[in-house]
């Protein structure tokens, strides 16, 4: 059996949750491996929309074991939240959960410091999401994080107390404005959270787990962010701070290389980055504006507006090149319903000179050179079938296959479950 795995492949929010969720049926594990609240993955279905955060996006489909891997780093107090919001909508989560012990816990104080060495960077700061993951990651990094598995045992406590002093040390020396009232109020919350984190979830130890589970069926992996923000190969620093490309599977879940199997790499018809950091086929006009309209670009987590742009093969070739995409899965093809002609960016130039390789230097100035295309002018998103696409989105399909060589099983032509073509 495999590991089958969804990343995106451009600057995150690009369907990923909602592909997961179609999938789920053909398979009895749906596995998180990096990342936490940071992601926000949307589901549509029945006229109902709900949003995850840590929770894996298989957890609306009856029989799927839904397992929080190692590389995950979870706020307990964000966690309930989700499980809250859930069984208000009737859906059951008691002993559907399986979350590692070597998951790291993001704690109250990791979220205080991401605000602060987000405000110390003044200008330059890169548009976190404030979750508290560059910290929770790297006191992960420098051993000295605390553990969904410590928990469990006696001395919990005196762990927490010690590296929230230290936590506190570092916020006094970056002068964040601590409430000390609101810090009581944060820790109290999460304190409760984690008592319900021992008495509601199954903590296990998931690389065991995850093994034998692949004994019996096939497992799905759901990534969050996207190729472009992975700590090695995305936009540095401008970038999370996990591993998330296909790799990140690997050493987030403990399953061997050898056992991945397809590497479905998610992508938009076009391109949207929320925070900042280089986009070099951003919009700033009245198309970008028509796009982020249509597509609702607003960010799942923060509401924060998204910025568009064209869709941007260099960058996309080099995310498939990293993570061995085998299939692609093109979504949001109806937001570009209504556009007369659509770009495609297939190379750059650099200071006069064309290259197609994505640069190491984030602040160059690079010019996208631009394939146009027709537009198709019409509706699409009641298409269930390849024979109701127009000729004009199937050309641009195959100009991408074309060019990255990898097939377009999969076209998204609406935010609901029922939305799609399967090719
Ligand atoms: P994720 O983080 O990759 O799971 O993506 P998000 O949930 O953050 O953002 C994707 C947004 O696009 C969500 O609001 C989805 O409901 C929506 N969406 C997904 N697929 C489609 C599609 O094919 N068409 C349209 N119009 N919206 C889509
Ligand atoms: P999903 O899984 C889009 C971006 C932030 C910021 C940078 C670092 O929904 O696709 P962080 O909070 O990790 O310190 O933020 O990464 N970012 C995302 N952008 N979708 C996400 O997740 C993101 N998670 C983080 O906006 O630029
Ligand atoms: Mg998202």
């Amino acid at each position: 059996m495999k590991v089958d795995v969804v990343i995106g492949l451009q600057w995150g929010d690009e369907g990923k949750g909602k592909i997961v969720d179609v999938l789920t049926p053909k398979y009895s594990v749906v596995a998180r491996f990096q990342g936490g609240p940071n992601a926000g993955h949307t589901m549509e279905f029945d006229g109902k929309k709900f949003v995850l955060h840590t929770i894996p996006s298989g957890i609306f489909r009856d029989g799927t074991t839904n397992l929080i891997g190692n590389g995950v780093v979870v706020d307990p107090a964000i966690l309930m939240g989700e499980v809250e919001k859930l069984n208000a909508a009737g859906v059951p989560t008691k002993g559907r959960i399986l979350l590692s012990k070597k998951a790291h816990l993001i704690l109250p104080t990791h979220r205080m410091l991401d605000a602060a060495q987000e405000a110390a960077k003044g200008g330059a700061k890169i548009g976190s999401t404030l979750k508290g993951i560059g910290p929770a990651y790297t006191d992960k990094i420098g051993r000295a994080g605390l553990r969904v598995g410590d928990v469990l045992h006696p001395d919990f406590e005196k762990k927490y107390d010690a590296l929230k002093q230290k936590h506190l040390a570092l916020l006094k020396q970056l002068s964040y404005p601590l409430n000390v009232e609101e810090e009581e109020q944060e820790e109290k919350k999460w304190k409760q959270s984690i008592d319900r984190l021992r008495a509601e979830f199954t903590i296990v130890d998931s690389e065991y787990e995850v093994n034998s589970l692949l004994k019996k069926g096939n497992i799905l992996a759901e990534g969050a962010q996207g190729s472009m923000l992975d700590v090695d190969f995305g936009s540095y620093p401008f970038v999370t701070s996990s591993n998330t490309v296909c790799a990140g599977a690997c050493t987030g879940l403990g399953v061997a290389p050898c056992k991945i199997g397809e590497v479905i790499g998610i992508f938009k018809a076009y391109c949207t980055r929320v925070g900042s950091g280089p986009f070099p086929t951003e919009l700033h006009d009245e198309v970008g504006e028509e796009m982020r309209r249509q597509g609702c670009e607003f960010g799942s987590t923060t509401g924060r507006p998204r910025r568009c742009g064209w869709l941007d093969l260099v960058a996309l070739k080099y995310s498939i090149m990293v993570s061995g995409a085998t299939q692609l899965f093109m979504m949001k093809a109806d937001v570009m319903d209504g556009f007369d002609s659509i770009k495609v960016a297939v190379g750059y130039k650099i200071n006069g000179a064309a290259t197609d390789r994505y640069p190491y230097e984030v602040d160059m100035p690079v010019e996208p050179i631009y394939r146009e295309f027709k537009g198709w002018k019409q509706p699409i998103s009641g298409s269930r079938t390849e024979k109701d696409l127009p000729q004009e989105l199937m050309n641009y399909v195959k100009f991408i296959e074309e060019q990255t060589g990898v097939p377009v099983k999969f076209i998204s032509v609406g935010p609901d479950r029922e939305e799609t073509v399967s090719r």
